[in-house]
């Protein structure tokens, strides 16, 4: 009798342990350990209180753990022991040295392969999971060879293309699983592997197998497509605006179009979150590697209209309060980089406030998800830092700690505020008792909605003077052009 089938996962991050919790509960014949370096954040997969917030994880991981589902800092011994280790530790932007600022950081991904080598005693398929650079495998595939003790290392591409705040319905239902290997008969057979694990409950047309590289470099296309989308609407936001046209009848004129499709147009103060950029980054920098400056060139373009964007907004801001912030309580709803998720790497929130920061503003910060320290933390970090655990920690000065304050409800970020900054698009935004908000606000009282959540005619006949991203401006606003 076979054994039951062993995956180990090293890194039990936003993806690792949504993934594996899922892997678990839809394979019961399947053991799967999520293994981390991180001592606080295995504490917290085995408690009550999980490390990320998402809606449906808690109840998946408590159908399964302690079943077919561990969590351990005991990363050896597991690895050790499983059949498919699948690799899902951060890649983050290089902040130094060759390619910063651009190049993906593989330094967690080579530690993790190198003790892969060092520990294992049978034969494994090794799954990339964390998003890397097209021709990563190769590289792993080095390391694991020239380490490998007689050992048969099979390396496959499986990225994962989860969206937070909805991990567990995509993980459920996915548009598609990409499975990628090497075209040899030992590749194949890992893929078959890799495919029957899946298959449990996605259907056998949604598994797309492909050699290594397609599949490495489809995970970068998709999220560079995506993000692409935004920056086009966004830019179209700032059209809207200097025209009179209405960014959302554009946008949904434009998605009817079955060629182009209605998901996935909605203007924003910018798009943040883990991947986005950084994958972006990363493409740009094999193009330019690869001695293809106008295709990277291309993409950069997707990356400097997110940061227009958001510096438009903060000017939009700062020019309707007549040119100045200083000293001005200025309420920001919304801190986290999309709603239903506590996570703030790269959130536009960042930018904002600390561009309101510099204009001397006082900012009052409420998200229903994030804690203050988490807020402060992200306010002191430079750019790319958030994702190197061993950055240096830089204390916020003392000014800047005055300037900001963090609360636990709407109401009392906005009481005695000048201006609320809506920057996620939290459901809850949308049903606040904005006329008891306006009777303690100072006047004029004013809105700046990034997420277009509001309800502008409402606020407006309520007395609030409306700025929304790509609506037809206020008189006021036209009255105190800004210049991005
Ligand atoms: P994360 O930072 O939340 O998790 C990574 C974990 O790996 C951390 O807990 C870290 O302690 C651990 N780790 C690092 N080195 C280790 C080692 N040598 N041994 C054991 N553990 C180690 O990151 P994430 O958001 O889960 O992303 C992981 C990868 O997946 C990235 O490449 C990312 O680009 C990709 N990805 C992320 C998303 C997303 O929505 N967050 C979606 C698709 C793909
Ligand atoms: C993204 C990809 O969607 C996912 O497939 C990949 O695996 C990881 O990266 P994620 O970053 O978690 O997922 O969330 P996503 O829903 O893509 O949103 C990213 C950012 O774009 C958010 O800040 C969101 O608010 C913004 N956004 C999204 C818009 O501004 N407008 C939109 O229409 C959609």
């Amino acid at each position: 009798l076979r054994e039951m089938v062993k995956i180990c996962c090293i890194g039990a991050g936003y993806v690792g342990g949504p993934t594996m919790a899922v892997i678990a509960l839809k394979c019961p014949d399947i053991q799967v350990v999520v293994v981390d370096i991180s001592v606080p954040r295995i504490t917290a997969w085995n408690s009550d209180q999980l490390p990320i917030y998402e809606p449906g994880l808690d109840d998946v991981v408590k159908q399964c753990r302690g079943k077919n589902l561990f969590f351990s800092t005991d990363v050896e011994k597991h690895v050790c022991e499983a059949d498919i280790v699948f690799v899902s530790v951060n890649t983050p932007t290089k902040t130094r040295g060759l390619g910063a600022g651009k190049a993906a950081d593989l330094t967690y991904w080579e530690s993790a392969a190198r003790m892969i080598a060092d520990v294992s005693k049978s034969d494994k398929i090794v799954v990339e999971k964390s998003t890397v650079p097209v021709k990563t495998a190769e590289a792993i595939e080095k390391i694991l060879t020239h380490n490998s003790k007689g050992i048969n290392f099979q390396i496959l591409s499986n990225p994962e293309f989860l969206a937070e705040g909805t991990a567990i319905e995509d993980l459920f239902k996915p548009d598609r699983v990409l499975i990628g290997g090497r075209e040899t008969p030992g590749g194949q057979k890992a893929i078959q592997t890799l495919k029957n694990v899946y298959a449990h409950w996605v259907p056998e047309e949604n598994i797309i197998t492909t050699n290594l590289w397609s599949a490495e470099l489809s995970k970068l296309a998709a999220n560079a497509f995506l993000a692409q989308r935004i920056s086009s609407v966004n830019a179209m936001s700032a059209l809207c605006e200097a025209t009179g046209a209405n960014v959302s009848q554009v946008a949904y004129a434009v998605g009817k179009d079955t060629r182009i499709g209605p998901k996935f147009l909605n203007a924003s103060v910018g798009f943040g979150g883990s991947c986005f950029q950084k994958d972006i980054l990363n493409l740009v920098y094999i193009c330019e590697c690869n001695g293809l400056p106008e295709v990277a060139e291309y993409w950069k373009q997707v990356i400097k209209i997110n940061d227009y964007q958001k510096s438009r907004f903060v000017n939009r801001v700062v020019a309707s309060m007549f040119n100045t912030v200083s000293n001005k309580k200025i309420a920001i709803l919304g801190f986290a980089f999309k709603k239903d998720t506590g996570d703030t790497r790269e959130t536009p929130a960042i930018d904002v406030c600390k561009g309101l920061l510099g204009d001397k503003a006082c900012v009052s910060i409420y998200d229903p998800q994030v804690t203050e320290d988490q807020i402060r933390r992200d306010l002191t970090l430079n750019k790319f830092e958030w994702d190197h655990p061993f950055h240096v920690q830089r204390p916020m000065s003392p000014t800047t700690v005055k300037q900001v304050t963090v609360v636990w409800d709407a109401y009392a970020a906005t009481k005695d505020a000048h201006a609320i900054c809506i920057l996620t698009e939290w459901d809850e935004f949308k049903t606040l008792d904005y006329k008891r908000i306006y009777d303690n606000m100072q006047k004029p009282a004013f809105i700046f909605d990034g997420r277009n959540v509001v309800d502008i005619e409402k606020l407006r006949e309520i007395g609030f003077i409306v700025y929304s991203i790509g609506k037809p401006l206020d008189a006021w606003l036209k009255d105190m052009p800004a210049i991005a």
